[in-house]
């Protein structure tokens, strides 16, 4: 894994803070039954979706800091969701997901059944700036991953202060498409560093970079 400093100011760090726990055991079936799946379909996810190895990055992240309350913004077919899932299964988590695209949206619907974690997601149809203000949901995983219809305007700005109050302190704030050109233009991270809250350590296991940003207080 290489991690690319993005500015002097916002510090790189390791997040390793809250205490992994796997709760390997119970889900040894079904975690096989997923990653069958993923394995199955790895080179044929054609809905803009993450690389598999970001999806195996999002994976570690959640179960290395035991997260349990994990929200996506752009569901699209699902291939980030299921490994969001399959964390979750073994943190004993469940994962909230927006998706604005009916066609996708329908997609994932029958990709999370087909992999068997339909049971621990929540989707919703719509726009993520529509919906996150109604959700009374407390968050310790953030997977922001709605590109293009975000740019050029403060997008991810917006998607992050939307998510920002729900999400609690020393939980986790991540963003794709951050070294590639498709995601934010960098205001994302000039409002992160003037806010003085967190600390952001970029993962770049593929071209597209995926950040992580931790609320410190
Ligand atoms: C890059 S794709 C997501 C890929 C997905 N996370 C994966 O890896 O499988 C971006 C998705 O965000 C959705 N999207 C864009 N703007 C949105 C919004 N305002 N609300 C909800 N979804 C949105 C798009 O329709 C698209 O399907």
């Amino acid at each position: 894994m290489t991690k690319v400093m993005i500015s002097t100011t916002i510090i790189s760090v390791i997040v390793t803070s809250c205490n992994a726990q796997q709760k390997g055991s119970d889900n040894i079936s079904l975690d096989q039954k997923i990653q069958n799946y993923l394995s199955l379909k790895k080179n044929s996810w054609t809905d803009y979706n993450v690389p598999y190895q970001d999806g195996q990055e999002l994976e570690k992240l959640i179960v290395q800091n035991n997260c349990k309350s994990v929200l996506e913004i752009g569901t699209s077919s699902g291939h980030s969701t299921i490994w969001l899932a399959k964390a979750a299964a073994k943190t004993g988590g469940k994962v909230i997901t927006i998706e604005i695209d009916k066609g996708r949206y329908e997609k994932a619907k029958s990709n999370f059944e087909a992999a068997g974690v339909a049971h621990l997601i929540e989707m919703m149809l719509g726009d993520a700036m529509q919906i996150i203000p109604t959700l009374n949901e407390r968050f310790d995983f953030v997977f922001s991953d709605a590109t293009w219809s975000t740019q050029p305007d403060e997008g991810y700005v917006i998607f992050f202060k939307l998510c920002e109050p729900k999400l609690i302190v020393g939980g986790l704030y991540t963003m794709h498409n951050v070294t590639d050109g498709y995601g934010d233009d960098g205001r994302f991270f000039k409002y992160l560093e003037k806010l003085g809250t967190y600390q952001t350590a970029i993962i770049k296991v593929s071209n597209n970079g995926i950040s992580v940003s931790k609320k410190l207080k």
